[in-house]
C-alpha cells in the first residue's frame, strides 16, 4: 500500500473535534430539526392542504423517503469528516466518480441562505409574540382581537423588520463566537421543556371540547380532494422538518464517533421530530374548531390559536411567555444549523475570520428577510407564481431545492460510493443496510422525482386515477 493509500484508508478525524457522546449528536440534530417547522408550519399546511390525507403522505415521506436520507447524508459526512463541500469533493473523486459532486454542497450554502431569510422573520414573529405574553396582551380576548392583535403586527412592516433584526443580531453573535457547548445545553433543556408544555397544551384541547372534531380533521384521510401540488408541499415538509437535503445534517455527521450507530441516531430525531409535529397538529385543530376559525388559514394559525389558548386559561400569561420563549429557543438552534454550511464555507475559500463571516453572512441573509418581511404588508398584494415572495421563497427551498437535494445525497450514497464504504458506515451488511440500500437506491430518488413530474403535470393521469 503507498503513503497515499494508507493515508485514504485511515480512519478519518475531524479538524473541529467529536461530538462527545452518542446523545450529543442526537440531540444537535434533534435541535436543528425540532423548530418552526413543527409548530408553526406543519399545522397550516395541514391546514391549507385538507388535513388527513396530507398527514399520511407526509408521514410516508418522513418514514419511506425522510429516513433513509437521512442516514445517506450522515453516512456521507462521517465517511468525509469535513465540510459538506469538501466532504462531496472529496469522496467524489475517492469513490472513483468526479470532485463536481463538490456543487451539491454548495447547493447547501445557498439553500440555508434562502431559508433562513425568512425563518429569521417568522422566528422575529416568535420574539415579538414573548414580549405579548408577558405583557398579558392575550388575556381575556375574544377570536377576532386575538387575530387583529396578528394582523396589526405583521401589517407593521417596521415592527416586524426590528424583530427579525434582533433575531439576526442574536444569532449572527452566536455563529461568530462557535456555540457547540452553549448549543448542546439549551436543547438538553428545550426538546424536553417544549414537549412537556405540548403535553399541558393536549390536556387543554382534550377539554376544548372540539378534540374528536380536530382529530378527525388530522387523521380522517380524504385522498379526493389531495392534488399532486400537495403531495409535494407534503414531502417537501418532510425534508424541512428533518432539515435534510442540504447538508446541514451532513456537516453535524462530520463530528459523529466512528463508533456510533448512524440508524439509531437518525431513528430517535425522526421519531422526536415526528412526534412534535403530531402533538402541535393535535393541539391546534381542535383549538382551530373549538373558536369557528379556518384551518386553512395559513401562516398566523398558531400565532392566534395558541395566544387564545393562554388567554382563557388560567396561569395563562406564564405559560403564554414559557411557550413563545421555547419556541424562539427551537427557531434559533435551528437557525445556526441553517447558516453554518455558507460561514463554514467563507471561512475556508475567503480565508476570513468566523466573526467576518458570520457578519457578512448574516448581514446578507437580514437584508434578504426583507423579502419576507414586506410580504405580510406592503407587498402581501404582489404576487407571482406561487404567491408572494415570502411563499416563492418558501416553495423554491422546501419543494425544490430539498428533495433535489435528497435525490443527489440518496444517489451519491447508494450508487456512487462501493458497498463496503456504505456498509462499513451503517454497521456491516445486514438486514437494516439492506432496507436502507434498497430505500436509497430506488424508493427514494424515483419517488422524489416522480412527485416533482406529477406536480408540474409532466407526466399523464393514470385511467381511473
Ligand atoms: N428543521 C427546521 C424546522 O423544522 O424548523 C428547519 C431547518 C433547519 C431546515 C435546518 C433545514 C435546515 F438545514
Amino acid at each position: 500500500m503507498t503513503t497515499e493509500e494508507a493515508a485514504v484508508k485511515a480512519p478519518r478525524t475531524s479538524l473541529h473535534g467529536q461530538w462527545s457522546s452518542r446523545m450529543a449528536f442526537v440531540l444537535a440534530v434533534t435541535g436543528s430539526a425540532v423548530g418552526l417547522g413543527n409548530i408553526w408550519k406543519f399545522p397550516y399546511i395541514a391546514g391549507q392542504n385538507g388535513g388527513g390525507a396530507f398527514v399520511i403522505v407526509y408521514l410516508f415521506c418522513v418514514f419511506l423517503i425522510g429516513m433513509p436520507v437521512m442516514m445517506s447524508e450522515i453516512l456521507i459526512g462521517r465517511r468525509g469528516r469535513r465540510n459538506p463541500v469538501a466532504t462531496m469533493a472529496l469522496l467524489g473523486e475517492e469513490e472513483g466518480s468526479s470532485k463536481h459532486w463538490r456543487l451539491v454542497g454548495s447547493m447547501s450554502v445557498i439553500g440555508g441562505i434562502l431559508i433562513l431569510s425568512y425563518y429569521s422573520v417568522i422566528a422575529g414573529w416568535t420574539v415579538a409574540y414573548v414580549e405579548k405574553s408577558v405583557t398579558g396582551s392575550f388575556v381575556g380576548r375574544s377570536p377576532a382581537e386575538i387575530a387583529s392583535i396578528f394582523g396589526t403586527f405583521t401589517g407593521n412592516w417596521v415592527s416586524v423588520a426590528v424583530a427579525h433584526t434582533i433575531f439576526m443580531a442574536i444569532n449572527i453573535l452566536v455563529v461568530a463566537r462557535g456555540v457547540e457547548r452553549g448549543l448542546e445545553q439549551a436543547v438538553k433543556f428545550m426538546v424536553p421543556a417544549l414537549l412537556v408544555l405540548m403535553l399541558v397544551l393536549l390536556g387543554y384541547a382534550i377539554n376544548s371540547g372540539h378534540f374528536a372534531e380536530g382529530l378527525a380533521f388530522m387523521l380522517t384521510p380524504n385522498f379526493d380532494a389531495l392534488t399532486w401540488d400537495s403531495v409535494l408541499v407534503a414531502m417537501g415538509q418532510a425534508f424541512f422538518t428533518l432539515s435534510i437535503g442540504m447538508g446541514a445534517v451532513m456537516a453535524y455527521g462530520a463530528y459523529l464517533p466512528a463508533e456510533t450507530s448512524i440508524t439509531n441516531a437518525s431513528a430517535a430525531v425522526v421519531v422526536a421530530d415526528t412526534m412534535i409535529a403530531l402533538l402541535a397538529g393535535l393541539v391546534i385543530f381542535p383549538l382551530v374548531f373549538a373558536n369557528d376559525l379556518n384551518p386553512a388559514d395559513g401562516p398566523g394559525l398558531v400565532f392566534v390559536t395558541l395566544p387564545l389558548a393562554f388567554g382563557q386559561m388560567s396561569g395563562g400569561v406564564v405559560f403564554a411567555t414559557l411557550f413563545f420563549v421555547l419556541l424562539t429557543f427551537a427557531a434559533w438552534t435551528s437557525a445556526i444549523g441553517l447558516m453554518e454550511p455558507a460561514v463554514a464555507w467563507v471561512v475556508e475559500r475567503f480565508h476570513r475570520s468566523r466573526a467576518q463571516a458570520a457578519l457578512m453572512i448574516g448581514g446578507l441573509i437580514w437584508a434578504l428577510g426583507f423579502g419576507t418581511v414586506l410580504s405580510f404588508n406592503v407587498l402581501a398584494e404582489t404576487r407571482f407564481f406561487k404567491g408572494t415572495i415570502f411563499d416563492n421563497i418558501d416553495h423554491l427551498t422546501s419543494n425544490i431545492m430539498l428533495p433535489l437535494g435528497g435525490v443527489f445525497i440518496t444517489v451519491f450514497a447508494s450508487w456512487v460510493m462501493c458497498r463496503n464504504s456504505s456498509a462499513e458506515e451503517l454497521g456491516g451488511a445486514g438486514t437494516v443496510y439492506s432496507i436502507w440500500r434498497f430505500l436509497a437506491r430506488y424508493l427514494a430518488p424515483l419517488a422524489i422525482i416522480f412527485v416533482f413530474l406529477k406536480a408540474v403535470g409532466l407526466l399523464p393521469e393514470f385511467s381511473g386515477a
